[in-house]
This record gives structure tokens, C-alpha cells and sequence, in this order.
């Protein structure tokens, strides 16, 4: 017992080496102290130099158009201010009935800018190109 509290007695020196824990724990302590004021000294400056760094991005260029063609130039000027070509071009083969449906739909719970009066033409349109024509 006596020399078991001898040796913690000289474990608590401070002139021992640096293996003693109660030394070790002293400068890890140091270590997250001084990294914890690093980390705050630092922190305002970050995000002025984010958000700097977001001001140029630049997206690629839309390259999918319609056909040059009456067909392709009507659904350009009723459907693409909402959809790119690609979605229109890509939709599954739908019949006039569908189509006249989905344009309906645009109309009444989109708010597409189309008249009753151009559905038939729309359809149309539709049809042509989804038959591979202009
Ligand atoms: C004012 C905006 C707007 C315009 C113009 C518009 N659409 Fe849409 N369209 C939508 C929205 C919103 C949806 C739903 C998108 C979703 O569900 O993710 C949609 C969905 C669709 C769909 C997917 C199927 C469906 O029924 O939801 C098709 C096909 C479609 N539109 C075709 C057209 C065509 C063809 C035109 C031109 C005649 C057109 N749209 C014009 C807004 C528009």
C-alpha cells in the first residue's frame, strides 16, 4: 500500500517526464484550447469568401429546340415557357384524346396561356411530331 502511494506521489511532480498521464492530459488540454480559439479566430472570414465564390457559376447551355416548322413552332410558343423540348419530345405516344386532355389540363389547372380555340391545332401539332414528321 505505502509504495503504490509512493508512486502516485511522484506522478503528480511536475518535474517528471512527460510519459506521466497527469502531464500528457495538460497538454492535450493545451492542444484543444488553442485549436478551439483557432477555429473561432478563423470562422468569421469563411463565409465572406463563400459567398463571393457563388456569384459565378455558370449552367450549360439548353441546346434541345422544336422543329423550325408550324408544328414545332406552336408548341415552342405555347408549351416551353414551362417545359423544355426534350420533356415534350420524350412524352410516350398518347392519342388525340390524350393529348386533348393534357392540354386541357395545362389550361385549367396550370394556367397555360392557351385559348380553347388552339387545342385542336395544339393536338395536331402534337401528333405530327410525336409521328416523327415536321
Ligand atoms: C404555365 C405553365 C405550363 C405550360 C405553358 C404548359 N404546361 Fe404542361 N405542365 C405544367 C405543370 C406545372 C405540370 C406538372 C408537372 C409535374 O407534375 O411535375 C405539367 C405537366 C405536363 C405533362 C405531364 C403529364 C401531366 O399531365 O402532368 C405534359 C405531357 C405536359 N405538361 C404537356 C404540355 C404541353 C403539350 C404544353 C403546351 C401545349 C404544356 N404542357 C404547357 C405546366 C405547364
Amino acid at each position: 500500500m505505502n509504495r503504490n502511494r509512493g508512486s502516485l506521489d511522484a506522478a503528480a511532480q511536475p518535474a517528471s517526464s512527460p510519459a506521466i498521464p497527469g502531464f500528457r492530459l495538460r497538454s492535450s488540454m493545451v492542444a484543444v484550447v488553442a485549436l478551439a480559439l483557432a477555429a473561432c479566430s478563423s470562422e468569421p472570414a469563411a463565409p465572406a469568401a463563400n459567398s463571393s465564390a457563388v456569384t459565378s457559376i455558370e449552367l450549360p447551355a439548353e441546346t434541345a429546340s422544336l422543329p423550325d416548322s408550324p408544328a414545332g413552332n406552336l408548341l415552342t410558343q405555347r408549351c416551353t415557357a414551362c417545359h423544355s423540348p426534350d420533356f415534350l419530345t420524350r412524352q410516350p405516344p398518347l392519342t388525340a384524346e390524350k393529348w386533348k386532355a393534357t392540354v386541357v389540363k395545362m389550361r385549367e389547372a396550370y394556367h397555360a396561356p392557351i385559348a380553347p380555340a388552339e387545342d385542336d391545332a395544339i393536338v395536331a401539332a402534337l401528333l405530327t411530331l410525336q409521328a416523327g414528321a415536321r
